[in-house]
């Protein structure tokens, strides 16, 4: 009886290796588009249970939506995980929590290793949040790792939840356009990032994040390839008005503000942008780090 049930599962299993899951960023994965509405939905506040594990989630997702004034020994900019992640990790194809966390641990080429859920928080700490990670067996990121888990209650494990990530947007066949880019930013994203992408505070507090300069993501992150941030944009942005742009705008604008200068990439290869370019820039989606723009060398950092 015992080897006939290991025999079935055997079988069971064949099916999933014939179509190996993506273990990649996810930048490179397909998934549907947005008009079919995503099945998985994260359970709602008021189901957290009333006792330590509940009050775990909450931390979690307080440390999530106000990363950087809970966390200032961790983050180097002016943003929070929520900035990029919509409505607090839960929406879809905003690389939602509850699409990531049944994915790990898996292997990420960024790093060639197969990293843990934790280690993954740790790069956005690194790279998006142009910060200092916090340990793996920290307090912190036993919370934000237990939010996670929470949201993804009930999510199949291993698998790619429709809404994972965000949907690919192809590169348009001209390529990109610096000039239309500026002129989509002015017209659909100035006005709540400002015109020179700095975002807008009130009291010191950013209340619209930056998009480029000292306090956004640095050229470390995910989002400064130009393909990473169209798909972002396409799917998120306008804030309130996602999918009004074309792919061509969604291109063209991710070029302009990725060719704005930000933090410099904390894996800089012995002080040289162009060893940096070779080692980590190169094969690294569509990007400028280390390309020469009207003259000059982009990726000197700030
Ligand atoms: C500047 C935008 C930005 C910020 C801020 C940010 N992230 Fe991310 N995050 C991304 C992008 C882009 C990806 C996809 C990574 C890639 O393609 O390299 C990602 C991926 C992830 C993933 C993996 C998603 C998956 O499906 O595998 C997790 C988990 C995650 N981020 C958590 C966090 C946490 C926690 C924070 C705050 C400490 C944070 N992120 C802050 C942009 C951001
Ligand atoms: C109505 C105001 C508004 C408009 C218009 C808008 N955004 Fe945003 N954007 C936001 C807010 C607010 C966030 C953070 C979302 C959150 O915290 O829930 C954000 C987040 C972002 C992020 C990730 C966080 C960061 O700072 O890197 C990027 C990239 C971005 N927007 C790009 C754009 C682009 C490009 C446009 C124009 C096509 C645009 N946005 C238009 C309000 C806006």
């Amino acid at each position: 009886m015992k080897s006939l049930i290991a025999t079935l599962a055997v079988l069971a299993l064949n099916p999933a290796q014939a179509a190996p899951i993506a273990m990649e960023d996810q930048s490179q994965l397909k998934v549907p588009a947005m008009q079919a509405a995503p099945q998985f939905t994260p359970p709602a506040e008021d189901q957290l249970p009333d006792n330590a594990f509940g009050k775990m989630v909450r931390e979690g997702h307080a440390l999530f939506v106000d990363t950087r004034r809970l966390m200032p020994e961790a983050v180097g900019n002016g943003l929070n995980c929520s900035n990029c992640h919509l409505d607090q990790g839960r929406l879809a194809f905003s690389a939602p929590l509850w699409g990531a966390y049944p994915m790990y641990p898996a292997y990420r080429k960024k790093n060639d290793k197969v990293n843990t859920f934790a280690e993954r928080i740790q790069g956005c700490f690194q790279f998006s949040m142009n910060g200092t990670p916090p340990a793996a067996d920290s307090p912190q990121m036993t919370a934000l790792s237990v939010y996670a888990y929470w949201l993804s209650t009930q999510a199949p494990i291993g698998v790619e939840t429709p809404g994972r990530g965000y949907p690919e947007v192809p590169q348009p066949k001209g390529g990109y356009d610096f000039a239309r880019g500026q002129q989509v930013y002015r017209e659909h994203c100035a006005i709540c990032h400002g015109d020179q992408g700095e975002g807008q505070q009130v009291a010191g507090e950013y209340v619209m994040p930056p998009l480029w300069g000292k306090d956004s993501y640095n050229w470390g992150a995910g989002m400064h390839r130009i393909n990473t941030a169209a798909s972002f944009i396409k799917y998120n942005m306008p804030l309130g008005r996602p999918g009004s742009l074309t792919d061509q705008q969604a291109w063209d604008v991710a070029a302009w503000v990725n060719r704005h200068e930000r933090p410099q990439d904390p894996r800089l290869v012995e002080g040289s942008v162009e060893k940096t370019r070779v080692k980590f820039h190169a094969n690294d989606g569509v990007n400028l780090y280390g390309q020469t723009v009207d003259g000059v060398v982009i990726g000197q950092g700030m």
